[in-house]
């Protein structure tokens, strides 16, 4: 099957949040599987080129009265077309920016009119999100009555919060709609945007790439490990942490926090957990950025006042830094992703791939994917799987304190160590990949072709 994704964010090259990830090892799963995968994407001027194979540009075409340049190279393995509109419409710092709708439109437009002019007529055309939602309707209004032959739309929504408008539209106009869990399938269910297209909607979860987050070959950590040398593994990598950070060289439990800080990723739960931690003897590691200048401004008074407070065991680094959070999710003993919503949630999946235990909030995905060492026994069983984390309900701090007063508390670290470490070891190996959820996926395109 021919499968072209066109989107607006692609890991590593232009990577915002887990939509970026998702474009680029869904599409290397589904190539793997032996399909023949493509993805479009802006050129934008902060493109991580080092990351592009083989980049040359190809041919130009006109159209919405500029030229637009066509480069070609190979991303994770993958053939990616990168549209660079000579109005300079890409030629910007970062992939989200001023005038978004009307960029993003353009782009969505011109990705078909490449496509139909290159003479190439997919199978299945998945766009993503409000940012490349236009490309549903421009195709059904448009390019499939114009000779851009007979395929299918998919849709897939990684989140309901931005842009509902384009969202409501695109699921009318697609021939077949996603989102990123079976749990947020359902919660957003009743939405407006979604109730009316409900019949076409799947809850599919994500998986992560074996391979980009793998301990075992990783360049970012200090030792290499599988879940046989684990405890080895992640005792370097903390101490390698530690280390980087300033942090005292104990052996106390980390909790790391990799995020966007946005309100959708639990704020006051976040710093609740921070000091409960801090209470506790542990140390405490967040790795993220607000893209809302008053939320950073925030967290940057937080940190200056921590950082004094409780010198050498609490590290707030306010960015985004790729590196350190392969570091982090090898080093930390714990990820925290207390989210109010989440649709499904990667970095508790990378969690357990590098053995760092999950403590998660039970909402969207951290529910189908975290199954609390306590109380989801049963649950975790009906998967086929072991309980791998800890979990809560409610969104006030007494939930967070039930999630983190069983762990984090330094005696129950050490008391219990040798059944944490089992349980580090057993995270490791819970296959969350794509094996499964491709398959879901393949079964789905397979279905939008029989309509
Ligand atoms: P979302 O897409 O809602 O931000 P996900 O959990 O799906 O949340 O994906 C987040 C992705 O972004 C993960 O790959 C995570 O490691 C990465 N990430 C988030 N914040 C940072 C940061 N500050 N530095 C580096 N990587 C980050
Ligand atoms: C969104 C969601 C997150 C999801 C990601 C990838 O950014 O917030 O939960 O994992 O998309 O689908």
């Amino acid at each position: 099957m021919h499968i072209v994704h066109i989107a607006l964010e692609m890991a590593p090259i232009a990577k915002v949040g887990g939509l970026g990830d998702v474009v680029t090892s869904l599409s290397r799963a589904v190539q793997d599987l032996g399909h023949n995968v493509e993805v479009i994407l802006p050129k934008y001027d902060c493109l991580n080129l080092s990351n592009v194979k083989d980049l040359h540009y190809q041919q130009s075409f006109a159209w919405g009265g500029t030229e637009i340049k066509v480069w070609f190279g190979k991303v994770e393995d993958l053939p990616v077309y990168f549209l660079e509109p000579q109005n300079g419409m890409f030629w910007v710092g970062c992939v989200y920016g001023k005038n978004d709708e009307s960029r993003f439109g353009f782009f969505c437009h011109s990705a078909l009119e490449f496509l139909l002019q290159k003479g190439s007529a997919p199978d299945i055309i998945h766009c993503h999100d409000w940012s490349s939602a236009p490309v549903a309707w421009l195709y059904k209004e448009q390019y499939a009555l114009n000779g851009l032959g007979n395929g299918r739309v998919v849709f897939t929504i990684h989140n309901l919060e931005f842009g509902a408008h384009h969202i409501g539209k695109a699921m009318a106009h697609c021939d077949k709609a996603t989102t990123v869990s079976d749990t947020y399938s359902k919660e957003v269910a009743g939405h407006g945007a979604i109730a009316p297209h409900y019949f076409k909607f799947h809850g599919i979860r994500n998986g992560i790439d074996p391979d980009i987050w793998d301990p075992y070959t990783d360049n970012f950590i200090p030792v290499h490990y599988t879940s046989e040398n684990v405890v080895e593994g992640k005792s370097a990598a903390k101490k390698a942490l530690q280390q980087m950070l300033g942090l005292q060289q104990t052996d106390t439990p980390i909790v790391g926090i990799i995020s966007r800080l946005t309100v959708q990723k639990g704020i006051h739960l976040i710093k609740h957990a921070i000091y409960r931690t801090l209470e506790r003897n542990g140390q405490v590691v967040l790795l993220g950025s607000a893209p809302d200048p008053r939320i950073q401004g925030d967290f940057t008074n937080l940190a200056s006042q921590l950082h004094g407070e409780y010198h050498g065991r609490v590290k707030l680094c306010l960015t985004y830094d790729e590196p350190l959070s392969h570091l982090i999710y090898a080093g930390a003993d714990f990820i925290l992703v207390p989210s109010i919503f989440e649709p499904c949630g990667l970095t508790q999946l990378i969690a357990m791939r590098y053995g760092s235990i999950p403590i998660v909030r039970k909402t969207g995905g951290l529910y189908d994917t975290v199954f609390d060492v306590d109380d989801d026994k049963d649950r975790a069983q009906a998967q086929g799987l072991e309980p791998n984390g800890f979990s809560f309900e409610g969104a006030d701090s007494s939930g967070v304190d039930y999630a983190l007063d069983r762990q984090v508390a330094i005696s129950t670290f050490y008391d219990a160590r040798d059944w944490f470490n089992s349980l580090c070891k057993r995270v490791m190996e819970q296959d969350w990949s794509w094996n499964r959820p491709a398959l879901d996926y393949m079964e789905l395109y397979h279905s939008a072709r029989k309509n």
